[in-house]
């Protein structure tokens, strides 16, 4: 079957070793099953993957992709739920030190089929397209849960995403608008910064630029470049939501503010089944839609990784079958 994948890491030249081609059909252990892919998103897990960030030689050639739309066995449509629990785990999946992606221990859903957990499947409501499903269980999960689950702010108040452009930020901000917080952002281009406010963002400001007023909240994917203007945008007893390091996980730490000022630095990473199936909901109910910048035929898929790479996103990218 028609796959993507990668046969060894490349850490410095990612798209080197992007292959395009055949790979075997899927084995499908006990309580498992296969979904049909229809839609994939990409997700900057997938260029960490090529640079084998997460993803040790001895686990490929490895199929990437974590999210998937499609037909299930018996032809209904439904969203695969990323996250991958290890056997006789209970309760939250994101807390089980043996959970994976897909694409980390079993291969991806860059793929005409896709083996997954039969608990891994949700129905996907006929009002949300193919591509608009295939958009949340990464992305969209993990803003959901880092703004609904894990940051403890509530609507009214002011919440920072940096980034203006990416699949986690597009997520955040359109997420946090539906729900009624006052969504800011930073943008590194004049462009991205129009487009997140056209998303929903109250306001929007150059990436680093000092803020007209200290906020209740940052949501944090980018890490090292934004670390320091996030801990100093907040107000005292502010909190930040870290569910990514985009630019390095090294930065100043910024430990004097952090206690001087009481804030939270809270941890956060996908989310559950039971969230996803809310997530779902919202989108359902509230009309809220994944802003997709691009869909290319999944032997396209070098062009969508190339615009995620030089950081040419405008929302999220899907891969089409
Ligand atoms: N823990 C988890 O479960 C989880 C789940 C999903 C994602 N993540 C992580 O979250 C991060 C974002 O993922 P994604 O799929 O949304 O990636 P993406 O679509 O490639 O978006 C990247 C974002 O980072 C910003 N950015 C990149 N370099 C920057 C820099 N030098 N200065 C300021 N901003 C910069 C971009 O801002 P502009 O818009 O200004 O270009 C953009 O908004 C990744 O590190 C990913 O691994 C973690």
């Amino acid at each position: 079957m028609q796959a993507v994948f990668v046969l060894s890491p490349a850490p410095d030249d990612p798209l080197s070793v992007l292959e395009i081609g055949d790979r075997p059909e899927p084995e499908v252990p006990d309580g498992w099953t296969t979904v049909q892919v229809k839609a994939a998103s990409l997700n900057h897990h997938d260029l960490f993957s090529l640079r084998g960030v997460g993803l040790p030689q001895e686990r490929m050639p490895m199929i990437l992709g974590c999210d998937a739309t499609g037909l299930d066995e018996d032809g209904n449509e439904v969203v695969v739920h990323a996250v991958l629990s290890s056997p006789g785990w209970t309760g939250d999946e994101t807390l089980d030190p043996k959970r994976s992606l897909l694409s980390e221990v079993f291969q991806g859903t860059f793929a005409e089929r896709v083996a997954v957990p039969k608990r891994n499947l949700l129905p996907k409501p006929a009002e949300l397209s193919f591509a608009e499903a295939a958009c949340l269980p990464t992305a969209w999960l993990t803003a959901y849960r880092m703004l609904f689950v894990r940051s403890g702010l509530r609507p009214g108040q002011t919440v920072l995403v940096q980034g203006a452009s990416g699949g986690v930020a597009t997520a955040l901000v359109a997420l946090g608008r539906a729900a009624g917080y006052r969504m800011w952002v930073t943008g590194r281009s004049e462009e991205k910064r129009q487009a997140a406010l056209a998303l929903g963002a109250d306001q929007a400001f150059e990436t680093g630029a000092r803020l007209p007023e200290r906020v209740d909240g940052v949501m944090e994917t980018v890490g090292e470049a934004t670390w320091s203007h996030s801990v100093k945008s907040l107000k005292p007893g502010g909190v930040i939501v870290t569910s990514g390091a985009t630019t390095g996980f090294g930065p100043k730490a910024e430990l004097n503010r952090i206690f001087f000022t009481q804030l939270s630095v809270i941890g956060s990473t996908m989310g559950t089944r039971a969230e996803l199936e809310s997530l779902i909901e919202m989108c359902r109910v509230t009309g809220v839609r994944p802003r997709i910048d691009v869909e290319l035929p999944m032997a396209e898929a070098r062009e969508g990784f190339s615009r995620m790479l030089e950081g040419r996103t405008g929302g999220k990218i899907v891969f089409t079958l």
